[in-house]
């Protein structure tokens, strides 16, 4: 699971957008639902696009498949795309908010074309929602 930029504030960011969850908690409850999968899943975030990049390219060989929200970079980066294009492996897209209901120039994803799947404004249960769905498609 990856994490772009100012998501290590969630919880305090903005609650009336983002909710009252952490990462961290948000992590714990995916860490107990992979094991129950029996998937082994790994967590990161950064502010930093290289970074978000260097993880999908370890994700290529290292995982079954990628949760991703890139956060504002959803908005701006041809560089997450090609990456994510390059990592031919199964994509779902995260937004806790209903990014469609909110500001014209948060409405265009540059990850979109490459998500097998997308999901927004489920709140923090989004995540649980992709990982049950990534399970249920990687079979
Ligand atoms: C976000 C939506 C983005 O537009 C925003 O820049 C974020 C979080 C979300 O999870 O709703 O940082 O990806």
């Amino acid at each position: 699971m990856i994490n772009g930029p100012n998501l290590n504030l969630l919880g305090v960011r903005k609650p009336e957008i983002y909710g009252h969850t952490t990462l961290a908690d948000i992590e714990a409850a995916l860490r107990a639902q992979a094991a129950k999968l029996g998937y082994k899943m790994s967590f990161m975030q950064s502010n930093h696009e290289g970074d978000l990049i260097d993880a999908i390219q370890a994700a290529r060989t290292a995982s079954a498949g990628i949760i991703i929200n890139p956060a504002a970079y959803t908005h701006t980066s041809v560089a997450l795309h090609d990456a994510l294009e390059s990592a031919e492996l199964p994509v779902v897209e995260v937004h806790l908010s209903n990014v469609h209901k909110r500001e014209p120039f948060r409405h265009h994803s540059y990850i979109s074309p490459q998500a097998t799947a997308v999901i927004a404004g489920a709140g923090a249960q989004g995540y649980e929602l992709a990982l049950a769905f990534l399970a249920r498609h990687l079979g």
